[in-house]
């Protein structure tokens, strides 16, 4: 956990992106969303994600551990907000946004009875395998049934460069969400021709995939 505060300190966050993520765009209808919804966004970084969610009309809950990437987020993007604190949790609220700054792995459940929905662009992958298991359960336990995720994974031949972000294939992802969850893989592609770092390493390939899962808590 110090080690993602310290990419914040030091300004290593080679995943943020300025623009709004194209797979988002392309399958934010599978959450069968409407107006007014809340959409939870875990490990949320200053993801620009959440100002594309805010302009369409949905609200937004965060978790982020790091107080820097917060007050980035809501500074460069021209947001007024205030600051509270909850129990071990500093809440930073502005118009249809809370983000909890704390760790993902004690936010309760209590917090979350309103979502509807959930994206995960590199959360599931900025995790290493054992505390991957932890995410998925925990994310049982916090949402609520009925919602859906947009989940974006990526894959690559692991022994050849380490993370983060690291590879989760198709058979982790439906392992991880065997309980409680339908799964479904709505796209598979290389964009190896599009990532140079893996490309100068040397990488045989890189997968970006993208599922929609629905908790139906069965
Ligand atoms: C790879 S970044 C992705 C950020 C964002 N989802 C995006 O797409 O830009 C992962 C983020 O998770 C945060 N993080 C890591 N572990 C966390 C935890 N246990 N609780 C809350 N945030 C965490 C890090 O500080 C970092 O900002």
């Amino acid at each position: 956990m110090t080690d993602w505060i310290q990419r914040w300190q030091e300004g290593k966050i080679g995943w943020h992106r300025a623009q709004v993520n194209s797979k988002l765009v392309e399958f934010i209808t599978c959450l069968k969303l409407k107006q007014g919804d809340t959409v939870f966004v875990p490990l949320c970084g200053k993801s620009y994600d959440m100002v594309y969610l805010l302009e369409q009309g949905f609200k937004v809950i965060g978790v982020e551990l790091s107080s820097l990437a917060i007050e980035q987020f809501f500074d460069e993007n021209n947001l007024v907000f205030t600051i509270n604190q909850i129990d071990q949790f500093t809440l930073y609220q502005g118009e249809n946004i809370t983000l909890y700054c704390g760790d993902y792995f004690a936010l309760d459940k209590s917090v979350l009875k309103s979502v509807s929905a959930v994206y995960d662009r590199a959360a599931l992958v900025a995790l290493a395998v054992d505390l991957r298991a932890k995410y998925a359960q925990h994310l049982y336990f916090i949402i609520p049934n009925d919602c859906r995720v947009l989940l974006l994974t990526l894959n690559y031949p692991q022994s050849q460069i380490s993370g983060p972000p690291f590879a989760v294939d198709e058979d982790e992802v439906v392992s991880l969400f065997s309980k409680g969850f339908k799964c479904q893989q709505l796209q598979c592609f290389d964009d190896i021709k599009n990532e140079l770092k893996f490309l100068r390493a040397g990488v045989d390939f890189i997968q970006k995939a993208t599922y929609c899962l629905h908790k139906t808590g069965a």
